[in-house]
């Protein structure tokens, strides 16, 4: 059955060596789901076809009921109306806070400088930025900056956020209240996240389900508290240690 939130049927990719070997998942609509991996699994590989960035050799996918990749079908990764965060972020250094948000909301048509002000601070207050309009992004802290991207892409309105090894960079207390807020936002505003990590303790308390890929392999998924208690196989229990 094709469901609401993301179900990836089949994929398959080799770029010089095959990358990812028959990848069936389900994402859940309003939840969070963890891809945890080492390095070199196919994480972002994987999230690349999810946002139509790169096109698969085999499979399908759907976007909330819609097929937006098949063999037939490419729906474009500006028109599958997914945000996401990238571990570089991908700020523009020339544009201070509100110019960021300003773009996406001019792009979806709000051109009134009093409504884009609006939505502006109303996004802005959500992450906690509202008193940094004029704030370029080099003056902006690490946690500031993962901020100001997440809010970017809320600007966007999309519900299914994918996010990439999002707080990667940050201090363990930075990235627990960072990780407090994006749960706290999830909940709010019913987002749906997919949120990619290499390390375990970062998603074993906000995931619903983990999806453990390795080698370009799924290799267990589950609940967090299913997977910690009944690991598949010793590579996985040694990676959660
Ligand atoms: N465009 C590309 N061309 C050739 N090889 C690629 C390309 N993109 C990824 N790869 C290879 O695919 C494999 C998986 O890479 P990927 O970036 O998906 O891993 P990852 O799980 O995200 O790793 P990390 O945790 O280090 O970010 C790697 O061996 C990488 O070198
Ligand atoms: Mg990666």
């Amino acid at each position: 059955m094709i469901m609401e939130g993301i179900k990836i049927i089949g994929i398959e990719k080799h770029f010089e060596k095959k990358i990812l070997f028959d990848i069936s998942l389900e994402i859940e609509k309003n939840k969070i789901t963890g891809i945890l991996g080492p390095s070199g699994s196919g994480k972002t590989t994987l999230l690349r076809i999810i946002s139509g960035l790169e096109i698969p050799d085999k499979g399908a996918i759907y976007i909330n009921k819609k097929c937006v990749c098949s063999e037939k079908i490419f729906i474009e990764p500006e028109k599958r109306n997914l945000g996401f965060v990238f571990q570089d972020l991908g700020l523009w250094p020339h544009m201070n806070i509100k110019e960021h948000l300003d773009f996406v909301l001019e792009s979806k048509g709000i051109i009134n400088s009093e409504q884009k002000e609006k939505e502006a601070v109303k996004i802005l207050k959500l992450v906690k930025l509202e008193n940094y309009l004029k704030i370029y992004p080099h003056q902006l802290s690490g946690g500031e900056k993962q901020r100001l991207a997440i809010a970017r892409v809320l600007a966007q309105d999309s519900k299914i956020l994918l996010l990439d090894e999002p707080f990667s960079n940050l201090d363990p207390v930075l990235k627990k209240e960072l990780k407090k807020e994006l749960v706290a936002l999830q909940k709010k505003m019913k987002l749906t996240i997919v949120y990619i990590t290499h390390n375990p303790s970062e998603i074993f308390d906000i995931a619903d389900k983990i999806i453990i890929l390795k080698d370009g392999r799924i290799m267990q998924e589950g609940k967090p508290k299913e997977i910690l208690k009944k690991p598949k196989n010793k590579f996985i229990k040694n990676f959660l240690i």
